[in-house]
């Protein structure tokens, strides 16, 4: 798909919101907590992880919204991990995907199956710094600025469309852990503009450029 205007809205309001995680899920419940205070046009009906671990689904539990572990078997391709979590999803119609800490690449057909319906978010302002330890990496460039970014997600690493980013300065003192916490609270209220933006529609994507209106 290159060229896109999206109808307002995106998708059938309230709309279902799959959060997909493998950890700590402070993105998630920025989410959740978005939603809960009306602050996006959505609902998130599921959260899937590919970790029994993540202490996301804990949270998750407790605020009553329904949980899957789908974790990767040894031996078993990215396809038919995929088609398992899709199985335990049942009905993702109208559905938009916010990986908050998926540490798994998803596959080019699962992407197709979501054109321009699953999004990320990544602590750095891409293109720079695409994958893991994006703060670590900045600091080791000694960049004086770095950020976050929400993005829709292609099947390359951080590689799709840009939605919205935002700059965070990094400071002289600053080490990993103290410039994460930094970028996190950016992340936190960015991921629910960026949700609220793509779901109220409206905008048009022409390239690789995306244009809020
Ligand atoms: C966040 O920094 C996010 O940008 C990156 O992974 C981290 C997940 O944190 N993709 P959390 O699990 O949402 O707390």
């Amino acid at each position: 798909m290159t060229d896109f205007r999206a109808p307002r809205p995106y998708l059938p309001l309230p709309a279902r919101l799959i959060v997909f995680l493998s950890g700590r899920g402070s993105n998630f419940e920025a989410l959740a907590s978005a939603s809960l205070r009306n602050e996006i046009p959505g609902r998130i009906v599921a959260v899937v992880s590919d970790r029994a671990s993540a202490k996301g689904l804990v949270r998750a539990c407790e605020l009553g919204i329904r949980t899957a572990t789908v974790e990767k078997a040894r031996g078993e391709s990215r396809e038919e991990h995929e088609t398992r979590i899709l199985d335990v999803l049942g009905d993702t119609d109208g559905a938009l995907i916010c990986l908050a800490g998926y540490m798994r690449l998803l596959s080019p057909s699962f992407v197709e199956r979501f054109p321009l319906r699953i999004l990320n978010i990544h602590p750095a302002l891409l293109p720079s710094f695409p994958g893991t330890h994006a703060q670590r990496q900045a600091l080791a460039y000694g960049c004086k600025v770095t950020g976050a970014t929400v993005h829709f997600v292609d099947s390359g690493v951080d590689s799709g469309p840009i939605v919205m980013q935002e700059a965070v300065p990094i400071l002289p003192e600053d080490d990993e852990d103290a410039l994460s916490e930094r970028i996190l609270g950016v992340e936190h209220r960015l991921y629910a503009q960026a949700v609220r933006a793509v779901l109220a529609g409206g905008w048009r994507k022409a390239g690789r450029s995306v244009f809020l209106s």
